[in-house]
């Protein structure tokens, strides 16, 4: 049997400002679940990047004295260094100033076009450039944007059409046929709406509102409106125009990820566009909530810190375990450092750190012990096996639904486990008794369920884990999937004899 793929994605996010918490939450996440995915043996691609053209970016670059291009290179580096110190894995950063994403957003809507899916009209209506998108006056609150609440621009331009109206049955047949294929949150919100008021849309601009962006393959005069060339970057992102064999290979995406905020485009506007260029639909779009600061949408205009301002503060792995800890695709949550403090300190510093530390203490002390300890004396403690082998079980159904939280209080609950009955044993009092047996079968059991729980946290915490496994006598990080049977895996002879201080209390 082949290897399956798994293919994820990121929104691609706008490069005015650098990253920050909220950015970071969706990208974090979705690192978990590819690493996790990567850990289970499939072949992961992993795609995130940055959205470059449109209106936004080009008055920004503007306002700071930038030309465009110069502009959104250097923003571009901004994000690329932000996700590696945030240990970000993936394995394609796109930019859709990227030559083999303009050249596949041409071939698409050339297909687009010349199926009939395209037309010539008028557009009138309003604008929110910070939103990127179109208004009716139905949807402004009190004449202004409803989520930046700041005004909008009246548009009256000439403007190519996708016919968006007609998929309306198609796309109702997808979310009966494919349930998954939406946020089950979100489910009944889109469908509604869909059914309601679903209407042709914009898809271009003359170049003498903006020149900043794609032209048109059937007409020059005009540039892809800034939507359509994004949401396209998931095509080229896996190869599309340069790399056939890679993109038949992991087309279509298993899973996208994304904010509450862009449903509407990646529920209803990306399939119809699939539809009209005859591509494989994505097998489930996964939105989660917002990271609010004081109960306010984390963002750049509400006056967010950088991300780096929390990395450097927290360190990389502490901020994964925190957003991941709280991740929700149900409900808000809310950013809280004090939190942040009290979690990493109480469940990775105190006890995990604390554990580690003080086994490798007790194998320091009494390394001939266990070094000389036979065969028959490595005798498996069944209710630890039992759980490590419960949660191994799970961990793929977890992901798959989303419940990346729960999967990491499953695996700590191991920890908490692992730590009360190195407590109730007292390993150090059978040592000093010379209670040998004993004492090798709790250390041995104990340095076992380590390993396990090196590889179930290393997608989480990569950097602490990487040195446990190290500790743990290995050259590298082991995937889940090359882990022996429980019991298989300890060789007291390999351990490094060293201090550990896997977590620096905060
Ligand atoms: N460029 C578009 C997306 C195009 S995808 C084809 C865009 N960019 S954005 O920079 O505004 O990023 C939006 C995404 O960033 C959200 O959908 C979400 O994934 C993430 N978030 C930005 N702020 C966030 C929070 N405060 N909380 C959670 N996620 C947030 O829209």
């Amino acid at each position: 049997m082949g290897t399956k793929k798994f293919y994820i994605t990121t929104p691609i996010y706008y490069p005015n400002n650098p990253p920050h918490i909220g950015t970071a939450y969706t990208t974090v996440i979705a690192d978990i679940i590819a690493r996790y995915k990567q850990s289970l043996g499939y072949d992961v691609f992993f795609l995130t990047g940055t959205d470059e053209h449109g209106m936004k970016i080009f008055r920004e670059a503007k306002k700071r004295g930038f030309n465009v291009k110069e502009f959104v290179d250097k923003q571009a580096e901004v994000f690329k260094k932000a996700w590696s110190k945030l240990l970000i894995s993936y394995n394609r950063f796109i930019r859709t100033t990227d030559r083999d994403h303009e050249e596949t957003v041409k071939e698409i809507l050339k297909k687009m076009y010349e199926k009939g899916d395209i037309y010539k009209g008028y557009y009138e209506g309003f604008y929110c450039v910070d939103c990127e998108r179109y208004y009716t006056p139905k949807d402004l609150k009190n004449g202004l944007c409803p989520i930046h609440l700041r005004p909008v621009e009246k548009l009256k331009m000439e403007s190519y059409f996708f016919k968006l109206s007609a998929y309306r049955d198609k796309l109702l047949k997808l979310y009966e046929e494919n349930p998954e294929f939406l946020p089950e949150r979100y489910r009944n919100e889109v469908i509604s709406k869909v059914k309601e008021e679903l209407r042709d849309i914009s898809i271009s601009r003359p170049k003498e509102y903006l020149e900043w962006g794609i032209p048109l393959p059937f007409d020059e005069n005009h540039v892809a409106y800034v939507w359509i060339d994004a949401l396209l970057n998931y095509v080229s992102g896996v190869g599309y125009y340069v790399n056939k064999e890679e993109f038949s290979k992991y087309w279509p995406p298993d899973m996208q990820l994304i904010g509450k905020d862009i449903l509407w485009f990646h529920t209803v506007i990306w399939p119809a566009v699939l539809m009209s260029a005859g591509l494989k639909l994505p097998r489930r779009v996964l939105a989660h909530g917002f990271i609010t600061v004081g109960g306010r949408k984390v963002s750049k205009s509400a006056g967010a810190k950088s991300l780096d301002h929390y990395v450097d503060k927290y360190g990389a792995d502490n901020i994964r375990y925190y957003l991941s800890r709280k991740f929700s695709p149900f409900k808000d949550v809310e950013f809280d450092e004090e939190e942040l403090r009290n979690m990493v300190n109480s469940e990775l510093a105190n006890t995990l750190g604390n554990f580690v530390t003080r086994a490798f203490a007790l194998y320091n002390r009494y390394f001939e012990v266990l070094v000389s300890a036979e065969k028959k004396d490595l005798v498996i403690e069944e209710k630890l096996k039992k759980a490590v082998e419960n949660v191994l079980a799970n961990v793929d159904k977890f992901i798959d639904e989303l419940k990346v939280k729960e999967l990491i209080e499953e695996i700590m609950r191991i920890v908490f486990m692992l730590n009360n009955y190195f407590n109730e044993k007292e390993p150090w009092k059978l040592a000093k008794n010379k209670q040998y047996k004993e004492f090798i079968k709790v250390m041995f059991n104990s340095f076992e369920t380590l390993i396990f729980i090196a590889a179930l946290l290393y997608p989480v915490i990569p950097k602490a884990m990487s040195t446990l496994f190290k500790h743990l006598g290995y050259s590298r990080s082991l995937k889940i999937t090359e882990l022996k049977d429980y019991g298989k895996n300890i060789d007291f002879r390999k351990l490094e004899k060293v201090k550990p201080i896997l977590f620096a209390k905060l």
